[in-house]
């Protein structure tokens, strides 16, 4: 099936980071795929050809300790692994086209023909590694960064002296800074990108690209001993799966429109080194690099290395998954961190699900149900100003909150919206119109409740990308059954004699909150 065929619209490549393999997902990782899912979904939705790819990074020094540590060789490790992360996918119900593995041959090969290329472009040089490595960043550092024998990220750091493959980072520093000053929406939010441009200003040293005391990796092409360091190889992950070094129609499609969701742990190696690595092979450079905080665990990271983690599989046998989802992209501003906390989560299902939304659903259709048996007939158009109004360039601004990177600004327009149709359905005060003897006061409550119903169709429309399987409940309520319906597609609509299936509360409120303190 051709992707053109299909529409004429932009294409979009969402990806996440390929996780390591030295520990099992947890919720940092599940955020990470769920935001990028969220944005998919969107894209999808909005009739863009669109394609989302994740996976894992299974090379390097970090992942042959793990091995060793439950003393299994690395492949039957990160074979066994890998499968967690391909569940947690499944899990959070993210709709992934692809999952890529580092150590297939698809990756392999084509992580070799990019180092290749790199060379035979004179980007890459032999000489000796003499500094600090941190394996739980699997990251280089400069003397001047360590402090109190850390990283600055806090590391342990052990000094290696080896014979190491350079590549000439130093030689990028002009062509990115031009780079970020004509794309100032590249990397986002802009504090962000504001921190990346002072690292850049602050000069840039060539950057090892090769091991000789750790073995679990790509062989470097040509010169035995070597493997890649563990981001060279990791990094064109994102390429590789479309086909790369072959021009497929994968790679021209979607490699010019990527936009890459990283947190900000590793922004340096998305937002400097992946572009100079792509400037150096001359290939084209992502759209965005969306950067997002993290999320701590009583004001510590969440991390595998350091063991204090939620398990997505435990959160959403507790809660709902939708719950879980409108959480994580409503609770924190993206790029902020967020501790998390059930107390926040169980506060968001009872307020913003269950009493705006919930009710709002059951409000109108249960007076509907009882009173009028069938959608009414809507003899005053535009009763409902404020509703038309909102939905005038609702998805508009809801595209730009996509692109931008703001889910939680996404989701406070949404629920603009559902607050209007609350306000409106105390004002029209239908169970009143309903006793009245005027047809005028028929036709205001009649009309009312169908555009309520109008209101209800949109806020599950642009809640399918958040929430999927909520918002086809919605839809089943208010009449649709079958598959997730584009944005632009009105071939259901709201119509007047159609016979609404009983309502059924959407969600169910946690009654532990009084007690959790
Ligand atoms: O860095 N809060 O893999 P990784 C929010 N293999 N997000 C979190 C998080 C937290 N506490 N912990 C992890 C690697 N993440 C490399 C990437 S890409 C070419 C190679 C998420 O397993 C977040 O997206 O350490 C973070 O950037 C990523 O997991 C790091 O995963
Ligand atoms: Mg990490």
């Amino acid at each position: 099936m051709s992707h053109k065929a299909l529409s004429s619209k932009e294409a979009r490549y969402l990806t996440t980071p390929i996780y390591y393999l030295n520990g099992l997902p947890h919720l940092g990782h599940a955020y990470t795929t769920i935001i990028t899912d969220f944005m998919t979904r969107f894209w999808r939705l909005a009739g863009h050809p669109t394609r989302f790819l994740t996976g894992t990074d299974e090379h390097g020094q970090k992942i042959a300790e793990a091995a060793l540590k439950e003393k299994t060789d690395p492949q039957h490790f990160v074979d066994k692994m890998s499968e967690s992360f391909k569940n947690m996918t499944a899990h959070v119900n993210a709709a992934a086209d692809d999952f890529i593995r580092t150590t297939e041959s698809r990756h392999t090969k084509a992580a070799s023909a990019f180092w290749r290329t790199l060379q035979n472009n004179g980007f890459i040089y032999e000489d000796t590694y003499k500094g600090w490595y941190a394996i739980r960043d699997e990251a280089f550092y400069k003397e001047g960064d360590i402090k109190d024998g850390l990283a600055p990220t806090g590391a342990p750091v052990t000094w290696v002296e080896e014979p190491c493959f350079f590549f000439r980072l130093s030689a990028f520093q002009e062509k990115l800074l031009a780079f970020y000053k004509e794309n100032p929406h590249f990397i986002l939010p802009k504090e962000r990108a504001n921190e990346v441009i002072a690292w850049v200003k602050n000069g840039l040293s060539d950057l090892a690209i090769s091991r000789t005391t750790c073995k679990w990796g790509i062989p470097v092409p040509g010169a035995e001993g070597h493997v890649m360091y563990v981001w060279i190889d990791a990094l064109t992950n994102y390429i590789n799966a479309l086909g790369y070094p072959e021009p497929t129609e994968n790679f021209q499609t979607f490699w010019p429109q990527a936009r890459h969701v990283v947190g900000k742990d590793i922004v340096r190696f998305h937002a400097i080194y992946w572009p100079a690595f792509l400037m150096g092979a001359g290939l084209p450079l992502p759209k965005h690099i969306y950067v997002h905080g993290w999320w701590t665990v009583e004001g510590e990271k969440m991390s595998k290395s350091l063991g204090n983690v939620l398990a997505p599989s435990t959160l959403i046998e507790t809660y709902d998954l939708d719950v879980l989802r409108y959480f994580v992209l409503r609770e924190v501003p993206f790029g902020g961190d967020g501790d998390f906390s059930e107390k926040a989560l169980k506060g968001r299902l009872n307020a913003d699900l269950a009493n705006d939304l919930g009710n709002l659903l059951q409000r109108v259709l249960g007076f509907i149900q009882k009173k009028i048996k069938v959608v009414p007939p809507n003899p005053k158009p535009n009763l409902f100003k404020a509703f038309y109004a909102w939905k005038e360039d609702l998805h508009a601004q809801l595209q730009t909150m996509v692109d931008g990177a703001t889910p939680s600004r996404y989701l406070e327009h949404l629920w603009r919206g559902i607050a209007l149709g609350n306000q409106f359905m105390d004002t029209l005060a239908p169970w009143a119109l309903q006793k009245s003897d005027t047809q005028d006061d028929h036709d205001t409550m009649h009309s009312g409740l169908f555009q309520l119903l109008e209101l209800l169709f949109e806020v599950a429309l642009y809640l399918q990308p958040v929430m999927p399987e909520t918002a086809q409940r919605m839809l089943a309520q208010l009449g649709y059954q079958g598959e997730p319906i584009p944005f632009d597609d009105r071939s259901f609509a709201i119509t007047e004699g159609a016979t609404l299936a009983s309502p059924e509360p959407l969600f169910l409120k946690d009654d532990t909150l009084k007690n959790a303190g």
